[in-house]
C-alpha cells in the first residue's frame, strides 16, 4: 500500500504498463500497482457517522487483508458521486461499492418501500430481525436483474423531524415544506401531516434548509449532527417515525469479474464489517444526538400522548402501499 511513486523502479513502471496493457484497475491514491481498484462512494461525512465508520473500516479490512490483490478507495460526502448519479455509476462500472439508503430505490423496485413505511419498527433492533429473517434477506437479491447485489443492510438509526419551528403534534407540521429522499412512502408521510414534500439530493439539504427553500427535514442524529443541520433549524423532534438504513451494496458485473476465491474472501470481510457496524451504530446515533445538544441544538421528546398523534396521522400511508409492496411483506417486517 501507498507507495511512493517517487520511488518507482524501472520493475514497477514495466509491471504498471504491463497492467495498464492488461486492463488491470490502477490508482495512484494509494493502490499498488496490480491490484483490483474498488471505489466505494457515498453521500455521508463527518467522523463519527456510523456510515462513515463502517466504509472506513471496509476499506481497511480490505487493504490489509487482500493487500496485492483489491484496494478499496473511498470517497465520502458525494464527492465522487451524489444520490442522483450513484446507482447509475454503479451499473457502469465507475464505482464498486455504495451504500445508499433504502429510500432511493423507488425506480427500481418498489418493495423497498416497506422500510419507509412509517412506525413500522419500534427499534432499530426489530428492523436488524427483519434484516435476518428470510424475507429480509430475500430482498439482498431483489434487483439482481438490474445488476445490482445487496451484500448487506447497515442500520443508521431512527428518523426525527426538526424544522425551522418546535413540531409537538403532526398539526404544527401543516402547511410546511419538507425535504425528503426520492420515496414515494416518504412523500405520501408528508402529505398525511398536511405538508409538503420536497425530493431532494442529501448535499443540497443544509442549504435548503437555510436559505428557507424547505422549512424541515427528517432525518438520524448522525445526520443532523454531522452535516449541521440542526444549526439551521429550530429544533428537532424525537419522533423515531421510519427508519434508516442503507443497503451495502456491490454490482453483479463486479462479483463476477473476481476470481472465487478473491469473491469468497471480499464477501467475508463485507459480513463481518456489517455486523460490527450494526452492533456498534446504537452508540454512534447516541453520542451524535448528545453532540447536537453539546452544540446548543434543541430536541423536544414527545409524550405517549403527542407521540401517538404522530403514529394516528400517517398509519393510513400503509394501506396505501400495500398493494405494491406486498401485504405479506409488510406484515412479516411490522411482526419483526
Ligand atoms: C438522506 O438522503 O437523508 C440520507 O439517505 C443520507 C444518508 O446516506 O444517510
Amino acid at each position: 500500500m501507498k507507495k511512493s511513486f517517487l520511488h518507482m523502479s524501472f520493475l514497477a513502471v514495466t509491471v504498471f504498463a504491463f497492467a495498464v496493457f492488461a486492463g488491470t484497475a490502477f490508482s495512484s491514491d494509494g493502490c499498488d500497482p496490480g491490484e483490483i481498484v474498488a471505489k466505494f462512494s457515498h453521500v455521508t461525512g463527518g467522523t463519527t457517522h456510523p456510515k462513515v465508520v463502517a466504509a472506513n473500516n471496509f476499506a481497511a479490512r480490505v487493504n490489509k487483508e487482500m493487500d496485492g490483490e483489491l484496494c478499496v478507495e473511498v470517497f465520502p460526502n458525494s464527492t465522487l458521486y451524489g444520490d442522483s448519479k450513484e446507482l447509475e455509476a454503479l451499473l457502469t462500472g465507475n464505482v464498486q461499492f455504495l451504500a445508499p439508503s433504502l429510500s432511493k430505490f423507488g425506480s427500481y423496485t418498489p418493495k423497498f418501500g416497506v422500510f419507509d413505511l412509517p412506525f413500522i419498527f419500534a427499534d432499530m433492533d426489530a428492523a436488524i430481525r427483519f434484516t435476518n429473517s428470510a424475507a429480509g434477506k430475500g430482498l439482498l437479491t431483489e434487483m439482481s436483474d438490474v445488476g445490482f447485489i445487496g451484500t448487506g443492510y447497515w442500520m443508521s438509526g431512527m428518523k426525527y423531524f426538526s424544522a425551522n419551528k418546535p413540531l409537538i403534534l403532526p398539526s404544527d407540521a401543516a402547511g410546511l415544506k419538507f425535504r425528503v429522499q426520492t420515496s414515494d412512502v416518504a412523500k405520501a408521510m408528508i402529505a398525511a401531516m398536511g405538508a409538503s414534500p420536497q425530493p431532494m439530493a442529501f448535499a443540497e439539504v443544509y442549504g435548503a434548509l437555510q436559505t428557507g427553500v424547505v422549512d424541515g427535514q427528517e432525518n438520524t442524529w448522525s445526520n443532523i449532527y454531522t452535516k449541521k443541520f440542526f444549526e439551521v433549524q429550530d429544533s428537532t423532534t424525537q419522533t423515531s417515525h421510519q427508519l434508516l438504513a442503507y443497503l451495502f451494496m456491490t454490482s453483479t458485473d463486479f462479483l463476477n469479474s473476481l476470481k472465487p476465491e478473491v469473491r469468497d474472501q471480499l464477501m467475508k470481510i463485507a459480513d463481518e464489517v456489517t455486523q460490527q457496524a450494526n452492533e456498534e451504530v446504537k452508540a454512534k446515533e447516541a453520542k451524535n444526538r448528545q453532540n447536537i445538544l453539546d452544540s446548543g441544538g434543541k430536541i423536544n421528546v414527545l409524550t405517549p400522548e403527542q407521540r401517538k398523534q404522530w403514529v394516528d396521522a400517517m398509519k393510513p400511508v400503509w394501506k396505501k402501499f400495500e398493494k405494491e409492496i406486498g401485504a405479506d411483506l409488510i406484515n412479516t417486517a411490522a411482526g419483526s
